[in-house]
């Protein structure tokens, strides 16, 4: 098929990859003309695993600004644009939607165009293609079903560091339409890209639109049950987080998958997702207090670890005790810093007046010196190190983690996902593993207790003064 892709972003360029690479001819589609002159003349780079090989020179793959040019050589448009929301407006913003219509509807009405798919990938609010997008449509082309032109919500279920994996090998295939026999022929061919021959759910729009938030805030839901139970099982004696999620994770009701206790969850889906089913339970009057419990918890979640370290830092060497962080993005092999719970865990202390020491091997230290300057920046775990008498692994990476040894150091280090338990071994360092609770008593020590129940030590006797005259040696 003839495809264009609308938004050649963290998700949109890897569909468009995808889409290449199996088999269409594709057009990228953005407004950003440094980005399409990046991609046109091959100096755009990319982190994100697995893409750049998709996007070598290929006569069926090529990027323009031109939405007439994009419209005359698709029969196909995925609309991949940003749909920003915040803190304070959780609603899905549909500005750059909209816009990216109205640049399709307007060459669609001039081309004349019939038998034309809109194919809206970008994550919007349950009733958003119901209520603004199909009206747009028909208000520029009022003829739009007669002409047979259709729009629909197909969401991705991926996660930024592994994009390409995610859609080549997804759960399912959704497809939100007003009719479900075009709905099924869009799914059909959307089975046909993937590796895994996923199944196919097609469904209405405004179904499709509240299982994508519903996905991400149960996994939101999940990963706040896991964190609670590290924060009660690192208070048990005995107590083991990772067997405990390991043994909820056996049931096929649960499963394992996201139950693994650790930082807050970030990134730029989970939050605002979770934000966004909380706007729209309000928006229907529906109570939706499990659901702000999970916000609520996951951004108190930071505070409280930031706590920790800060009050077990001063214990140690006092007030302003530098502070390391191996890891500062939202996760592992992404740069992606949107809502990273390591550069809240920084904000924390370093608001409390501790310096704060970071390396991370996805962002480099040239690119965060510039952006957040209150840090020190190192080119290297070992430099950290070597400043700092704390140590914090907020993220689970290895990468970050790699070649560093603790030889002839010695201090304090919180490992919130419990990556490295092999450095209790090292006598100078002290090593906070989150979620694993104090060591049980032993045999010996329940026995010596009960001795101690059975037979108090013998009470002394008399008044305190009569005790004191006793004790007092005879004098001379
Ligand atoms: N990134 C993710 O992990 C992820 C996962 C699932 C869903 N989504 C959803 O996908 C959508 C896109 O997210 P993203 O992370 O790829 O965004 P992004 O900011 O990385 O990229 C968006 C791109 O769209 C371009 N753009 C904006 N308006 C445009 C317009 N009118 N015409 C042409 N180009 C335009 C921008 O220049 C930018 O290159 C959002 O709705 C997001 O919620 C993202």
């Amino acid at each position: 098929m003839n495809c264009a892709v609308i938004g050649l972003g963290k998700l949109g360029l890897p569909l468009a990859g995808m889409l290449h690479e199996t088999g269409n001819t594709v057009l990228g589609l953005d407004y950003d003309h440094r980005l399409i002159e990046s991609l046109q003349n091959g100096s755009f780079r990319s982190a994100e695993p697995d893409l750049m090989p998709l996007l070598r020179p290929s006569p069926r793959l090529s990027f323009t600004g031109d939405y007439a040019r994009a419209v005359q050589e698709s029969h196909a448009a995925f609309i991949v644009v940003p749909t920003p929301s915040h803190h304070t407006a959780p609603r899905f913003s549909l500005k750059y939607v909209k816009l990216a219509l109205d640049g399709l509807l307007a060459s669609l009405f001039a081309q004349k165009r019939r038998d034309y798919q809109l194919i809206v990938v970008s994550t919007v609010m349950p009733g958003a293609c119901q209520n603004e997008l199909w009206p747009q449509v028909l208000k520029a082309i009022p003829d739009a079903e007669d002409r047979n032109i259709q729009l629909y919500y197909s969401p991705e279920f991926i996660a930024l560091g592994s994009v390409l994996q995610n859609m080549r090998y997804p759960d399912m295939i959704l497809v939100g339409a007003q009719h479900t026999r075009g709905g099924y022929e869009l799914a059909s061919f959307l089975q046909q890209q993937v590796l895994n021959g996923a199944p196919t759910l097609v469904t209405g729009w405004v179904n499709a639109e509240l299982a994508k938030l519903g996905i991400n805030s149960y996994l939101g839901l999940k990963m706040t049950m896991a964190n609670m139970l590290g924060r009660l099982a690192g208070k048990l004696p005995g107590a083991d987080v990772d067997k405990v999620t390991d043994i909820m994770g056996h049931d096929s009701r649960i499963g394992p998958k996201y139950l693994r206790s650790g930082a807050p969850f970030g990134g730029p889906c989970l939050p605002r997702d979770l934000r966004a089913l909380e706007a729209s339970l309000v928006d229907h009057e529906v109570p939706g207090r499990p659901i702000l419990a999970v916000s609520h918890y996951n951004e108190e979640l930071a505070k409280w670890l930031a706590q920790e370290i800060s009050r077990i830092a001063g214990r140690i060497s006092g007030g302003g005790v530098p502070i390391g962080l191996l890891g500062f993005t939202y996760k592992s092999g992404t740069p992606v810093m949107e809502e990273s719970p390591a550069q809240s865990i920084a904000a924390f202390l370093s608001m409390w007046n501790h310096p704060v020491h970071v390396f991370d091997e996805s962002l480099p230290a040239s690119q965060a010196r510039h952006e957040y300057r209150k840090f020190h920046w190192h080119d290297s775990a070992q430099a950290v190190l070597q400043c700092c008498p704390v140590l914090v692994l907020p993220k689970f990476s290895e990468a970050t983690l790699a070649g560093v040894t603790l030889e002839g150091w010695s201090g304090t280090i919180f490992d919130l996902w419990r990556q490295r338990p092999q450095w209790a071994g090292y006598p100078d360092v002290t090593l906070i593993l989150q979620g694993i609770g104090p060591p049980p008593p032993s045999t010996q020590e329940i026995k010596d207790d009960l001795e101690r129940v059975a037979n108090p030590p013998e009470r002394p006797t008399g008044t305190l003064s009569e005790r004191a005259t006793a004790a007092r040696p005879p004098s001379a």
